[in-house]
């Protein structure tokens, strides 16, 4: 090709590829917002609420000249179709990064495609999709906790309070029976934590009888009724209650006041999540302790990621714990340490 017909031929193309620029084409080039979809299983779920608040106030911070930070947020109410529908209409509307906290954990394949169509990374966040899916494409991200962690952290202070407070085994049988308030079937935090809190128990050298356990989907009026019906079944006989999470703590707990139980045959209950329901009963010596499952982290290190991705700036600085996936550690709160958590910060 002569000189003259080389430029003749590049030139446009490349005037064309700065004109598309320009004029605001593909958003990754021009990162002068970071438009965020985020999609969420449950807004009415107290944790997922607690988190966005953080996650929405946070963003904020990545705001300057020249960079302006959205959020809008779709609540799926508990349906998979509904949340795949929305995470359509975020794209639609422009947003070029999103937080997926989905409703079935195994079923992410509809929004990854509809993400990769649209060239959008994911953040998904809180429900774990499952390995093979995070493998699907290179531009999926997973920002939670190690639900392990959380399981034996519980175990830890419920095995604490037994060793300290020899009441808790009411009849003195040397055994402590004990109740299980669970989490939605499926998810990985409920069936690790259901787990992993009891084997802690035991390894700490309690000796356990499980009386029965229920699903309460991590819903404080389910875990009401839960209870209630437990509390018909097996009377006075209940020692410890250990929940999946706060919110099903607090409804074990309104289930014994609204029966007038006393305090002398009440059990111990045990949350998860330091949710500012679970603090304040903490605070009150309602609930004897809790396990924080870090929403400020977790929305922190969501919102440094979003801002990194749109705007390609920062995202070496981010250290992931495994591929893509970043956990934040939890931590144990009981009556000493409450105070701590419930100043500014959280
Ligand atoms: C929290 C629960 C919450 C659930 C929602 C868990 O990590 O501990 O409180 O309901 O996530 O997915
Ligand atoms: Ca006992």
């Amino acid at each position: 090709m002569k000189k003259s017909s080389f430029w003749a031929a590049v030139f446009p193309a490349a005037l064309g590829v700065l004109l598309l620029a320009g004029c605001g084409g593909p958003n990754r080039r021009i990162p002068n917002r970071i438009q965020v979809g985020v999609a969420c299983y449950n807004q009415s779920d107290t944790f997922i609420s607690e988190l966005m608040d953080s996650f929405k106030h946070q963003l904020t911070a990545f705001e300057r000249e020249g960079l302006t930070a959205t959020v809008t947020l779709k609540d799926a109410a508990g349906l998979q179709r509904i949340q795949n529908d929305q995470v359509r209409e975020l794209l639609d509307e422009g947003c070029n990064i999103l937080c997926v906290n989905l409703v079935d954990r195994t079923d992410p394949s509809e929004i990854i495609d509809l993400a990769r169509e649209n060239d959008v990374s994911i953040i998904f966040f809180n429900r774990e999709p499952v390995h093979e899916d995070m493998m699907q494409w290179s531009e999926l991200y997973y920002v939670g906790a190690d639900a392990q962690q959380s399981g034996v952290m519980q175990g830890e202070l419920a095995a604490e309070a037994i060793h300290a407070d020899p009441r808790i085994d009411r009849n003195r049988d040397g055994k402590i029976q004990y109740v299980v308030l669970e989490g939605e079937a499926g998810h990985q935090d409920a069936i690790i934590r259901t787990e992993r809190v009891a084997d802690t128990l035991k390894n700490e050298g309690i000796e356990l009888e499980k009386l029965g356990s229920g699903v309460a989907n991590w819903n404080r009026a389910q875990a009401e009724n839960r209870m209630t019906q437990m509390i018909g079944q097996y009377h006075n006989q209940i020692e410890l209650v250990l929940a999946n999470n706060d919110d099903m703590a607090l409804g074990a707990i309104d289930a014994y006041e609204k029966l007038n139980i006393t305090e002398t045959t009440c059990p111990v209950f045990f949350g998860i999540d330091g949710t500012s329901g679970g603090l304040q009963a903490v605070k009150e010596g309602k609930m004897a302790g809790t396990v924080y499952n870090d929403k400020e982290g977790q929305a922190g290190a969501m919102a440094r990621l979003a801002a990194a991705l749109v705007t390609g700036e920062g995202l070496e600085e981010i250290s992931f714990d495994s591929e893509r996936c970043i956990y934040l550690p939890y931590q144990k709160i009981d009556g000493e340490n409450v105070q701590e958590f419930l100043g500014d910060k959280h």
